[in-house]
């Protein structure tokens, strides 16, 4: 049997590939990928050797990500019970999808992951790798083998051999991406806990952001973000660009308890620096350019939307759907936002669109030409005939 295993360079996944090797007899290919995590990932291919792996393979998906699985959500308008911009639902899906590809390149038949059988990250790459290759083997040792926590693994690392690295383990789990940052268990399973000042990576304080305030421009086409104040920037640069910018302001923290698919209330914190500045951005210029119906029929989709795709169902006929009909509504979602950033706030105050539906001409107050002010009459008078009619048979006094 030859696996696959997502390999982060962390004690886990140290711990795991060993153990593919010596419990299931494996060949094992340790397969990392570049999500912009922020980290050295070449030192990982000696490591991984080092441990026993037959191979290292190292994608770079960072372009696919931010253009195929970020953007995308962004054009739906995605947030998940209200704070989350998803940072870790969609980059599974892109993981998932350079691994099958490795898979396939390798004549593998298995894979393997990290992830615990308590959470989602399971549920996402299990439902891609199946979408990929319905006959794939999936081994998820945390379900399967009998250490139960950090220090079982510790042990068995240490007995086994594998380096575990000086670097003082965090008290928190952590999933970074260009994204976004997450963290989640040890000290933050208490949801009264306020995180420590230090725990935060992508964004300052707000306390210590700077006293000026910080104006950027957001342009978009089709749905999708092109620049930052006036400079053209593809997706990597152009995520880059802004997380920098709205981390500097302390833009883009959120502290939620959110329900995982599996059933339990689950406590997390995460920075989305750039996300957030897109997130208000876009909706800005939709308001401008976007029908009134279209835009309430589709706002209605977004809980759906973004349940499905933290749910683990990227790939799936239910998501293509509503993807199509929201592309489909992007086609003129196009326009310039200007954010004013200040000590963790972001302010939306100015919109303008080659597109817009917004005219000045009808909506003035002043004196206009194109509107005739009785036509409201008859449009009041009809809209009222079904409350006129309840309210003669019933009463208005109950
Ligand atoms: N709770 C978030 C989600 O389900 C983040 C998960 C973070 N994953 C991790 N391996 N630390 O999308
Ligand atoms: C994990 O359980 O591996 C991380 C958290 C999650 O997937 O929700």
């Amino acid at each position: 049997r030859k696996v696959v295993l997502a390999y982060s360079g962390g004690l886990d996944t140290s711990v795991i590939l060993r153990w593919l090797i010596e419990t299931h007899g494996c060949e094992v290919v340790a397969w990392c990928a570049d999500l912009g995590q922020g980290e050295e990932l070449e030192p990982l291919r000696e490591k991984s050797l080092a441990s026993g792996a037959s191979a290292f393979v190292l994608d770079d998906l960072r372009e696919t990500f931010v253009r195929d699985f970020v953007f995308p959500a962004l054009r739906a308008g995605a947030v998940y019970e209200g704070e989350y911009l998803l940072g870790t639902s969609l980059a599974r899906p892109c993981i998932i999808e350079g691994m099958m590809a490795a898979v396939k390149a390798a004549g593998a038949d298995a894979i393997a992951h990290g992830a615990t059988g308590k959470g989602n990250d399971q549920v996402r790459f299990e439902l891609g790798a199946l979408h990929f290759d319905p006959q794939v083997q999936i081994i998820a040792p945390w379900r399967e083998w009998d250490l139960k926590s950090r220090t079982d693994c510790i042990a068995y690392a240490k007995q086994h051999g594998i380096p575990v690295t000086a670097t003082v383990e965090k008290p928190y789990s952590m999933d970074r991406n260009l994204f976004h940052c997450s963290f989640e268990g040890g000290i933050l399973e208490d949801p009264w806990a306020e995180p420590p000042r230090d725990m935060f990576l992508l964004s300052r304080d707000p306390a210590d952001a700077p006293d000026a305030a910080r104006f950027v421009e957001i342009t978009f086409e089709a749905g999708n973000p092109v620049a930052v104040d006036g400079e053209a920037l593809g997706p990597v640069a152009l995520l880059e660009r802004l997380n920098a910018v709205a981390g500097e302001h302390g833009v883009g923290r959120v502290d939620v308890v959110e329900d995982r698919f599996v059933g339990m209330k689950s406590r997390g914190v995460y920075e989305t620096p750039g996300g957030t500045l897109l997130h208000k951005a876009h909706r800005a210029v939709e308001s401008l350019t976007l029908d009134r119906e279209v835009m309430r029929i589709r706002d209605a989709l977004v809980p759906e939307y973004a349940a499905l795709v933290y749910r683990g169902f990227w790939f799936s006929p239910e998501r293509e759907m509503l993807q199509a009909m929201i592309d489909q509504t992007q086609r003129r979602v196009s326009g310039t936002a200007r954010l004013k950033l200040y000590k963790g706030n972001v302010t939306l105050v100015g919109r303008r669109s080659e597109a817009s539906l917004y005219r000045e001409d009808y909506v003035t107050f002043e004196k206009d030409t194109v509107y005739d002010q009785a036509d409201a009459t008859g449009f009041i008078r009809l809209n009222a005939l079904r409350l006129r009619l309840r309210a003669m048979r019933d009463g208005t006094s109950s």
